[in-house]
């Protein structure tokens, strides 16, 4: 059993490390912020695939005029090279939505 000491240290922790959440949860982003993916179509499908290892910065990194194809080879290429768990009749689809969000075939109104 532990003893009161060391439940007070725990304790001091949890509550040191709820401060810091608070802290970090209380930022308030931009509203352009790269860290989650712009509306489009099938936003949920993406939030589910691609948010698992990283935010969405490395998509607002890329170049604007990035076309469809070059989208459909970086979805083949989280999941072939990085395990991301996409079904192949799920690849089109994502492809479709950066193509029209992060891509060339995003309308001048999308683009940020
Ligand atoms: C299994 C984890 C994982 C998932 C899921 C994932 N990625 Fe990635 N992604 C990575 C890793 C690892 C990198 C490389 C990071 C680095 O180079 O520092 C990366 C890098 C990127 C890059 C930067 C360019 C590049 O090729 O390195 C883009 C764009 C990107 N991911 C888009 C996506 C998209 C779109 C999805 C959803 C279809 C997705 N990622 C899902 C792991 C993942």
């Amino acid at each position: 059993m532990p003893s009161l000491h060391r439940l007070i240290i725990i304790a001091t922790a949890t509550f040191a490390a709820t401060l810091a959440n608070a802290g970090v949860l209380k930022i308030d982003l931009p509203k352009e912020s790269a860290t989650t993916y712009k509306p489009g179509p099938n936003l949920e499908l993406v939030n589910a695939r691609c948010l698992i290892c990283h935010s969405a910065d490395y998509a607002a990194m890329q170049p604007p005029n990035m076309p469809r194809k070059t989208w459909e080879a970086e979805v083949t290429k989280m999941k072939k090279v990085y395990g991301a768990p996409i079904a192949d009749d799920e690849i089109a689809t994502l492809a479709d939505y950066f193509a029209k969000t992060y891509g060339n075939e995003a309308t001048a109104a999308a683009k940020p």
